[in-house]
């Protein structure tokens, strides 16, 4: 017989939290791998890379970059950063909600949305007034959350929506 907690029935309540890697440096190493596989070792960029500026951001003691990590009892299960840059051809907008990430297994739980949400609160401390991102895969989920899609950018010969979150005090 399958346990109910392994069948997805059980209905003890998950306990979830997000954390930065600046004081859980022991989640950098996840973190880099996730964003190097989901976002750059198609490219061909080495993952020791990736992981350098992961490890760069949870060292710093600025308030960007950030990298935050959604845990599920314990584990993490995804990642997003306030990243000061992002996009090559738009250096002329700052700051950047980045790298957002959920494990496969994970997805379609609202846990992307908590994590734009974290985001956004640490730019709210921040004193930040507007947020920009790219995507070509989560329009929808953005859009639900508040944002705006402004324009229509290429990047490495692919269109992706460039959108916009302007922050209010709460
Ligand atoms: C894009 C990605 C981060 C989304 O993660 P996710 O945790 O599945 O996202 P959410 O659960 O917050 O939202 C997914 C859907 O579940 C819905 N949802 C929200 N809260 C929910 C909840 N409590 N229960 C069930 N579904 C929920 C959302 O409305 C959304 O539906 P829609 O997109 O059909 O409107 C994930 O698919 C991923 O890591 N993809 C690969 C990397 C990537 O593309 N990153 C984005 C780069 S910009």
């Amino acid at each position: 017989m399958v346990p109910l907690a392994d069948c997805g029935l059980s209905r003890t309540p998950r306990a979830i939290a997000i954390v930065s890697t600046a004081d859980r440096p022991d989640l950098v190493h996840v973190t880099a791998l996730w964003r190097w596989e989901a976002f750059y070792r198609r490219s061909g960029v080495p993952f020791a890379q990736i992981l350098e500026a992961a490890t760069r951001t949870a060292a710093s003691a600025e308030m960007i970059p950030r990298t935050v990590v959604l845990l599920v009892d314990g584990k993490p299960v995804g990642t997003a950063s306030l990243t000061e840059h992002d996009l090559q051809e738009r250096r002329d907008l700052t700051p950047w909600l980045a790298g957002m990430f959920v494990e496969p297994q994970a997805r379609g739980r609202g846990y992307a949305t908590r994590l734009i949400g974290a985001v956004e609160q640490l730019a709210r401390v921040a004193s930040i007034k507007t947020l920009w991102l790219y995507t070509d895969t989560a329009e929808r989920i953005y859009a639900n959350a508040g944002w705006w899609t402004v324009e229509i950018v290429q990047h490495n010969g692919k269109p992706f929506a460039l959108m916009r979150r302007d922050l209010q005090k709460s």
